[in-house]
């Protein structure tokens, strides 16, 4: 019978045993993945299937969604195969290409360090596409390239080799349940769009914040940074679908086109909004945790950052003179992605201190749902106004357990949707946006600057409040090492 073949390059990797693993078997479990579907994993280790599938049912029974369930497992693990070989090596994939001969559809996953992505291309080149009769989808990993330079590098090969439509440059935020709500939210409700533009919203925020460290990816991380592992992707992913114009249809191109038209209209860092506007942070130590310069495959004198906070601009009729404030980092105090809306004050017969300005919170996770604050009257009272809240959350409700990011883009992928991953503009504008900020930025540091568990630097806080504003994070802790 002829069979899907899902091939991942990095089949004994991280990614693999944390993600994809994981997401295809809670496929199987909604009987997503169709029947005659065949996981290729390819690593170098000396495994054969069986041993691999022992390792796979670790890897499920750890970080599946849902606990492991026997029979399904059984099902899932007759689609499972291992195939021994060295992916940087040109004769070993004769093998892959033979395997792959009598496939209906063919994908390739690329679950490896981003400086294998040139090679692994070249070869499949040269020994199995050849042998395939359908052209095969190709899915990339983050980061997609280091710079715009090297994007473009890699985007070339990439389209000469598989063309553009069979790319997926996957952005796994794109895959979180309330990111695709947002658009949803704001398009089907009447309430939003019309005062979804400067005259009526104040400031955005987006934030998003970890408590985690690097954990055991210094290799990566000292080459990308916050600036290159965050904002260039998850965070200009956000903002685009918050500030995108609606598109006319749901068709992925339409939907594209609008996200991409705000990045190309993000307005770059002037010098002394680099200055003035962008701090940068790395986290120390204490007894219990190492210092970013402590951990494994860090220099000791690293400037790397591991906190950006920003202010931009979008150069547009609908979002004139809004800021959106950007602040993500390492060793924060909580696990929380957000985007704040804050609205202005209008005109009022009240008391103007008295009045808060409204906000409209897309909680993205871990809790999913949206928070709503607006002026209501102090019960009792004869004209006290008070801010109540509304707060719907979504993945608190019985019975929604949401869909890891990655189940949903695999199953995208496998039909062949690509609407949830990134087109290659997208990436082109951003990595303009980011080159500008690390190229201008000062290269003179004070790492490392911030404590671990704290908001980030100090000058973050200082940052906004020249603008008369706060990050609107509920907790208050800024601490300078
Ligand atoms: C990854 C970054 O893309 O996203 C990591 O490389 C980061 O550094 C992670 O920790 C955050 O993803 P999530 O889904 O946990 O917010």
């Amino acid at each position: 019978m002829e069979k899907i073949k899902f091939v991942i390059f990095g089949g004994t990797g991280d990614l693999t045993k944390r993600k994809l693993l994981p997401a295809l078997y809670n496929l199987e479990t909604e009987n997503l993945l169709p029947k005659d579907f065949e996981v290729i994993a390819v690593g170098r280790r000396n495994l054969n299937s069986d041993l691999y599938k022992e390792k796979a049912i670790i890897a499920i029974q750890e970080y599946s969604r849902k606990e492991l369930d026997l029979d399904i497992w059984e099902k899932f693990q007759k689609k499972i195969n291992y195939l021994k070989m060295n992916f940087l090596k040109e004769d070993d994939y004769h093998h892959l290409g033979k395997l792959l001969q009598d496939s209906k559809q063919v994908i390739f996953y690329f679950a490896v360090a981003p400086e294998y992505f040139e090679t692994i291309t070249v070869n499949l080149e040269k020994k199995v596409l050849k042998e395939l009769k359908i052209s095969p989808q190709v899915v990339i990993e983050k980061p997609f390239g280091y710079d715009l330079t090297s994007a473009i590098f890699l985007n070339n090969l990439l389209v000469k080799t598989f063309g553009e439509r069979n790319i997926y440059r996957i952005d796994h935020y794109l895959g979180k349940e309330m990111l695709q709500n947002i658009m949803f939210i704001r398009f089907a409700n009447s309430i939003f769009e019309p005062i979804w533009n400067h005259h009526y919203i104040e400031q955005i925020q987006i934030i998003s914040s970890e408590t985690l460290g690097i954990e055991n990816r210094g290799n990566y991380y000292e080459q990308a940074g916050a600036l290159r592992d965050m904002l260039q992707s998850h965070l200009l992913q956000l903002l685009s679908l918050i500030a995108m114009e609606k598109p006319d249809n749901l068709d992925t191109e339409t939907i594209r086109n609008e996200k991409v038209k705000v990045l190309e209209n993000l307005k770059p860092l002037s010098d002394d909004e680099i200055r003035d506007y962008l701090v940068c942070g790395q986290y120390g130590g204490s007894d219990e945790i190492p210092a970013y310069r402590e951990e494994a495959n860090v220099g000791i004198d690293s400037n790397t950052e591991t906190f950006v906070a920003l202010r931009t601009f979008i150069d547009n009729e609908r979002w004139q003179n809004v800021p959106f404030y950007i602040l993500t980092g390492k060793r924060l105090p909580v696990k929380k992605t957000e985007i704040i809306i804050q609205f202005k004050k209008l005109s009022s017969p009240y008391h103007e201190e008295e009045i808060k300005n409204n906000l409209l919170v897309f909680k993205i996770q871990p809790e999913e749902g949206i928070y709503f604050e607006f002026n209501s009257k102090k019960p009792g009272t004869p004209r006290e106004i008070v801010p109540v809240k509304m707060d719907f959350c979504q993945n608190c409700e019985i019975g929604i357990n949401s869909p890891e990011a990655y189940e949903r883009l695999l199953f995208d992928v496998i039909r062949g949707d690509a609407t949830l991953f990134t087109r290659w503009d997208e990436v082109e504008h951003s990595w303009r946006f980011v080159d500008r900020i690390i190229a201008s930025r000062s290269k003179k540091k004070d790492f490392p600057n911030y404590l671990a568990f704290s908001w980030g630097p100090v000058e973050a806080k200082e940052m906004i409040e020249k603008d008369k504003k706060n990050w609107l994070t509920l907790e208050e802790k800024y601490e300078n090492l």
